[in-house]
């Protein structure tokens, strides 16, 4: 059975609290780890933005994202004991004011006393917020600072904002969260790999033909447009996301789960990415834009429509990767992202290659090789798919069939969060889920390739309708290797 440890008593101060990230997810989050009884009440949530309003309303304002008519009488009390942890500090991080002497005020002096700072603020004003914690000496040893990605917007302004923290916050203390690395199914990855002799032998060029990675979203830009329009999905969800998902995938056994063993692990595969250039991003790289089109059955305006104004961000992108190294010599990773498409989902497929010689002699395409598809999000679960005899008499029939492990049906449904666990491991200084700074600077130097090329005039956008499983050239790009996207099976 699942345990819930509590945790110790900590202050969070929330930067950034009236915005979207930290009204959605962070702010329930904290409440679903009280509801449970992991948060003591001695701990403090500050919430700071530059609006003025009093701790009452923006208790308000956070309830109109928690609390509805649905609720339970025992969770509105929950709700209610909650908000007792909140305090509210208007400032604006930017300026050095009085202000941040308010903010001193509302934490806890205790020193020694676990401090989170949650910087929810565009990434170009994290070096602002350091040097303010600075000024006022709260930067103690026991103070965590939590980076939200994506850091900068390329290789250096990335390196920019990491020497611009480092200076006040030591490695250890820099909490970097891509929040696909505190999903359950994510870090059941690690688990799948290195906790079962089955897969390891096969884990390699010998064995495996490619990996698919797919991160699809039915949902478009919108309240993010702003946001979304100066990054697009390369910056906004393959630095980050997708890459972690590869490494995962690609690395080497750790020696154990101790953070920096996983993180060197997963820098090496990061380094041994192999640079996609002007000369190549043609063939390995589709960038896609959404058109008008339907999504689960609503009728959906193209991006341009959206965010009012013609604009070139690519919505989608799909990219055929390579990783240089013994175990992956030949393997392409074929990864890909988008909004508006044709379902939510997440997954990673590894398909296996062919067996070397058909002994049962059956017609061409009907044996297929085996696959194991990992299904991150939504209806997470393992697949295996194998060849097996359809029972019964009439001849020799072969059947595709999935061993299937679905969460739902095996386990309790109700577990934390990414947010929710990702929050917990700061709390307890456990970093092995956060990246490192040598990670997230090889990621962007591997994309900024990639931009480079694409600012060298090989960025051509192509339309696929809202609703669809990208452009079609995202299909062509498999098909030039006889290979195809698996959504039918995976489905
Ligand atoms: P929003 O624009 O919705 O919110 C930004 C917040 O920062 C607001 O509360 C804003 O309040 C505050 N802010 C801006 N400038 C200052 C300042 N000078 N001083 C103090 N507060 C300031 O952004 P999001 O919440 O969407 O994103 C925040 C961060 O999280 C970004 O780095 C984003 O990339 C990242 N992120 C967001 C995700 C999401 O789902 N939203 C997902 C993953 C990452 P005010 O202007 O009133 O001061
Ligand atoms: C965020 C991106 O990091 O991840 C968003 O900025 C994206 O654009 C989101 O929608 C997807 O996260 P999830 O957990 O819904 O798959």
């Amino acid at each position: 059975m699942a345990e819930l440890v509590p945790v110790e008593p900590f202050d969070i101060v929330v930067f950034g609290a009236t915005g979207d990230l930290a009204l959605r997810k962070l702010i329930p989050a904290l409440f679903h780890r009280w509801c449970d009884g992991q948060i003591t009440e001695d701990s403090r949530i500050i919430a700071a933005a530059r609006d003025t309003m009093s701790d009452e309303a923006f208790r308000e304002l956070a309830a109109t994202h928690i609390v509805d008519k649905s609720m339970s009488d025992e969770r509105r009390k929950s709700w209610t004991s909650f908000t007792q942890l909140i305090r509210y500090t208007a400032l604006d991080v930017s300026r050095d004011g009085e202000d941040w002497n308010d903010l001193k005020a509302a934490m806890d002096p205790n020193e020694d006393k676990i401090r989170l700072y949650y910087l929810a603020l565009p990434p170009s004003i994290y070096g602002s917020v350091c040097a303010g914690l600075a000024r006022q000496s709260l930067n103690s040893w026991n103070a965590r600072i939590v980076l939200e990605k994506p850091i900068g917007s390329n290789y250096h302004t990335a390196r920019e904002i990491n020497d611009k923290v480092g200076e006040v916050f030591r490695e250890n203390n820099i909490f970097r969260i891509d929040h696909y690395l505190g999903k359950e199914t994510v870090q059941n990855l690690l688990i799948l790999r290195f906790a079962n002799y089955l897969f390891e032998p096969l884990w390699n060029a010998n064995g495996i033909d490619h990996v698919q990675i797919t991160v699809a979203e039915t949902l478009g830009a919108g309240k993010r447009a702003t946001y979304y329009d100066r990054s697009g999905a390369l910056r906004d969800m393959v630095q980050n996301h997708l890459l972690q998902l590869a490494c995962l995938v690609a690395m080497e056994p750790p020696e154990s789960l101790e953070a920096d063993s996983v993180r060197t692990e997963k820098l090496k595969v990061l380094k041994a990415l192999r640079p996609i250039t002007a000369a190549t991003v043609p063939n390995d790289v589709v960038r896609g834009q959404y058109q008008a089109g339907a999504v689960d059955g609503e009728k959906v305006p193209g991006y341009a429509e959206e965010v009012g104004h013609d604009t070139d961000t690519e919505t989608f992108v799909s990219i055929r990767a390579m990783v240089d190294n013994w175990r992956w010599a030949g393997v392409p990773f074929y990864m890909r992202t988008g909004k508006c498409m044709a379902s939510r989902r997440s997954e990673i497929i590894v398909q296996f290659k062919e067996i070397p010689h058909d002994i049962v002699g059956v017609a061409k395409g009907t044996l297929h090789p085996n696959r194991l598809v990992i299904r991150l999000q939504p209806d997470e679960g393992v697949k295996l798919m194998l060849m097996t005899k359809d029972p019964g008499p009439g001849g020799l029939r072969l059947r595709y069939v999935p061993l299937n492990l679905s969460y739902a049906e095996h386990f309790e449904a109700d577990y934390p969060d990414a947010y929710e666990r990702l929050l917990m491991a700061v709390v307890r200084g456990n970093l092995s889920l956060f990246m490192r700074r040598d990670e997230v600077e090889a990621a962007w130097r591997w994309v900024d390739g990639i931009i480079q090329a694409w600012d060298e005039g090989q960025a051509k956008l192509y339309g696929y309708q809202a609703g669809s499983d990208g452009p079609t050239q995202s299909a062509l790009m498999l098909d030039r290797e006889s290979r195809e996207w698996f959504d039918g099976l995976s489905r």
